[in-house]
């Protein structure tokens, strides 16, 4: 196809709402796994390191990716922890055997000193409890240690431990992945959804202000998808507030055209966790929706064989530490694109994960610190990204790939930040070869100017960044124009942009 030929059109109109976007859908997730926290958040040594031993340079950038809401403290890990390790005096907390990954957790870090780093970040925390190998009653203990004001047992010991006011966490995952065979305590759909069902009333009778996230299923291709979400919500849907989904993808065939097409598959897992949901409501005669909290999805399988080199029972390896191309960036791209049409319902969501482990944020042991491919277009999202999502007409020319028919090449999101007055465009060109023209009709935006076009693009779709060197990063040469209510833009082949106007004051 010549590059003249490749044109798309879109009419965006602010009165086409989906919804307001909860800030939450840009969270991310913290796993006590390889050298996420420690390595990551907590190096005592490092030079960057403040009084509690949180790498600083690490703090810098979370703060720059305005993350909302961090999931803590797994993740598969979760599912065999004894939250009391981690709580009172350092040299008192045992070293245990950290199942889901094979390694010893030395417990320096835990509850409290994780709710110290996420306040110095300005995130929120969504907590995890144990479901695996606990249960109801290790669950209501933590919530009490961490929300009750005090004159009880675990609340008394919260203040021993040098904490006075309570954390008040409000948001709450009812056990991980727990229908995955590979999880600690593995159960049913039908054993989690009761044992999820009695630990949430137990919860909500110790603070009834929190909320609560139901297991889902841990990927599409689970077996069990998506029976797994009608029978569990069966048993939970009155006592939880949200259901979770996790997914990632990985170019394993090297086919990029197919690759990059894969959030349509996020899309239609969302679509059909909404379905199920609402079946359950139905079938229940319930006025209350559920919605859904996204929260583990990325890229990754980069990593997966250099992870079966790892020694059992080290402190702290380089699990999980996926390099980043930049068509993992487009892909990443796209999938905050397929989350932002559903916000409707997806209310949280965490890029998982956060620093060293599958993360948008790498550093160096004792060393320095760097921005992976993925981190642009997630900073992107969650700096402008804010306001109200727009449901915009597109019309776009398609691609058939191994996976998936009708591919569009234009894969848009669009944001309306009213207090701001300004109109966010994400957009990404899927075409491997030429540029794509978009005229998009934004009649009722009235003097409404571009501010910028960023643009993320390569000619190396394997292009990556080091701590030496950053190959992929964005530009502002994007070329788009407003003229008559009518703004051109040209995307250039496979990019991610975003094209940002304001209204002329
Ligand atoms: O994020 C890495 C792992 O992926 C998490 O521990 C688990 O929940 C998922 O399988």
């Amino acid at each position: 196809m010549g590059n003249d030929l490749l044109k798309a059109k879109m009419v965006v109109d602010k009165e086409f709402k989906i919804s307001e976007i909860d800030p939450r859908i840009y969270g991310s997730f913290i796993e006590h796994l390889g050298r996420a926290v420690y390595g990551g958040v907590y190096e005592p040594d490092h030079p960057t390191a403040d009084e509690h031993g949180f790498r600083q340079d690490v703090m810098d950038l979370v703060k720059e990716l305005q993350v909302p809401i961090v999931r803590y403290p797994g993740g598969n890990m979760v599912s065999a922890y004894n939250w009391e390790d981690g709580v009172g005096p350092r040299a008192e907390r045992p070293r245990r055997l950290e199942l889901a990954w094979r390694v010893i957790e030395t417990n320096e870090i835990g509850t409290n000193e994780f709710m110290d780093w996420a306040k110095k970040v300005n995130s929120e925390v969504m907590m995890a409890v144990n479901l695996g190998t606990r249960g109801i009653d290790a669950a209501r203990n933590l919530l009490e240690y961490c929300n009750h004001p005090g004159g009880t047992y675990y609340s008394e010991l919260r203040k021993q431990h040098g904490y006075n006011n309570p954390h008040n966490i409000k948001t709450w995952c009812l056990g991980n992945e727990m229908d995955g065979p590979w999880q600690v305590g593995h159960k049913t759909a039908n054993e989690y959804g009761r044992l999820a069902a009695e630990t949430a009333k137990a919860m909500k009778l110790v603070d009834p202000t929190i909320e609560l996230v139901s297991c889902g299923s841990s990927n599409t291709a689970m077996p069990t998808f998506p029976e797994w979400e009608a029978t569990t919500l069966d048993h939970t849907y009155e006592h939880a507030d949200y259901v979770s989904l996790h997914q990632y993808y990985g170019n394993r065939d090297n086919d990029t055209a197919n690759y990059i097409a894969s959030s349509l598959d996020m899309e239609n897992f969302i679509k059909t966790v909404i379905s199920t949901c609402d079946y359950i409501k139905a079938k229940k005669r319930s006025k209350k929706t559920i919605n859904l909290s996204f929260d583990e999805w990325n890229v990754w399988f980069h990593s997966n064989e250099q992870d079966k080199q790892i020694e059992p029972w080290s402190i702290a390896p380089p699990q999980l530490e996926d390099v980043y191309t930049f068509e993992d960036a487009i892909l990443v791209g796209s999938m905050l694109n397929a989350m932002l049409k559903h916000s409707d319902r997806v209310k949280i969501a965490c890029m998982a994960q956060l620093v060293n482990v599958i993360a948008p944020i790498m550093t160096e042991n004792g060393g320095g610190i760097w921005k992976q491919s993925i981190f642009y277009p997630y900073y992107y999202t969650s700096v402008y990204g804010r306001g109200v999502a727009l449901q915009p007409v597109i019309s776009s020319p398609k691609y058939d790939s191994k996976d998936f028919t009708d591919v569009p090449y234009l894969d848009t999101s669009v944001v309306y930040n009213e207090e701001k007055e300004e109109l966010v465009i994400f957009a990404t060109n899927r075409h491997l070869k030429d540029l794509l023209h978009v005229d998009i009709d934004i009649r009722s935006f009235e003097d409404y100017q571009v501010v910028e076009h960023v643009v993320l693009e390569n000619d190396d779709v394997k292009a990556v960044n080091t701590l030496k060197s950053e190959s992929v990063k964005p530009h502002l040469n994007g070329e788009s124009s407003v003229t008559d209510g009518k703004l051109s833009t040209v995307l250039p082949k496979l990019s991610w942009n975003m094209i940002r106007l304001r209204r002329n004051k």
